[in-house]
């Protein structure tokens, strides 16, 4: 009796609770949910668009999955914005995406400030314009005590990078003695990476139809559920969404043990 108590007050804080949890198991919603964000271009080609038009209407889904996710508590989102090889896209391209991200991360911040969500960035972020680090900084500020969901936005993101970068601040830290060689583990690793601190994603989703993983968390996908769907990112809605999350749930989950019976 109490649990249910419980859980119907911390409904009560999210706009529509009711029914976007419909048909799911409260006791089962992924902890950290991570998207490769994909399919922009191909939309806008469909619509003999240019590839721009499509990074727009991805920006709305953005804003549609964010606050779908905290509707239905998930604690860690965690989207695929801008990888390190993106950089190698045309030069109108880049700009394009920079000005997009500056112009989401200025209006989003009530939604971000209103829904309890914390920003947060992952990636090589100094790469970025400075104008886009200068908004992306004060976003991230701003919303530092929130603790409703942490938003984490990959941004100059790669996978195989950080975990280079982990390396060489290990053997730096082994060489200065502050770690023994002996104490080089899973674990100790994971601390080294951008994500220290976040679960690991129980679920990755990737749209458009691709089926890799593009250099994306690779250290912390080892045991995350993937799911694929032939939905261009700008046509994913709130339905869609719902409907990933339940078929996670029917999922069993074993870590590489067997099932326990
Ligand atoms: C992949 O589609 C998408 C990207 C490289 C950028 C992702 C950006 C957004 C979803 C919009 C802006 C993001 C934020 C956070 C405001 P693609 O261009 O590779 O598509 P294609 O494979 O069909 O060409």
């Amino acid at each position: 009796m109490t649990c249910i108590k419980k859980k119907r007050k911390k409904s009560l804080n999210f706009k529509n609770e009711s029914k976007i949890s419909d048909g799911l198991d409260p006791d089962k919603i992924p902890t950290h949910v991570g998207i490769i964000m994909d399919g922009n271009g191909r939309w806008a080609k469909k619509r003999k668009l240019n590839r721009i038009n499509g990074h727009n209407r991805g920006a709305e889904t953005v804003r549609t999955v964010v606050r779908s996710a905290r509707e239905m508590g998930i604690s860690f989102l965690t989207l695929y914005a801008f990888s390190t090889e993106n950089w190698e896209r045309p030069k109108t391209e880049v700009m394009a995406l920079m000005k997009l991200l500056k112009r989401f991360l200025v209006e989003e911040q009530n939604e971000l400030l209103e829904n309890n969500i914390r920003l947060n960035a992952i990636g090589q972020t100094h790469r970025l314009p400075k104008d886009v680090t200068q908004v992306l900084d004060y976003a991230l500020e701003l919303t530092a005590k929130n603790s409703g969901m942490v938003l984490t936005l990959a941004l100059s993101y790669g996978g195989r990078s950080e975990i280079a970068m982990a390396a060489a601040k290990i053997a730096e830290d082994a060489v200065r003695h502050k770690i023994e060689l002996g104490e080089i583990t899973p674990e100790l690793l994971s601390k080294y990476l951008y994500t220290h601190g976040m679960p690991d994603p129980d679920l990755v989703i990737r749209t458009s139809g691709e089926m890799r993983i593009s250099n994306f968390l690779l250290w912390q996908i080892a045991y995350s559920e993937i799911y694929f769907t032939h939905t261009l990112w700008p046509d994913l809605d709130k339905a869609e969404f719902h409907a990933i999350i339940k078929d996670y749930q029917l999922r069993q989950r074993r870590f590489g043990k067997i099932p326990s019976e």
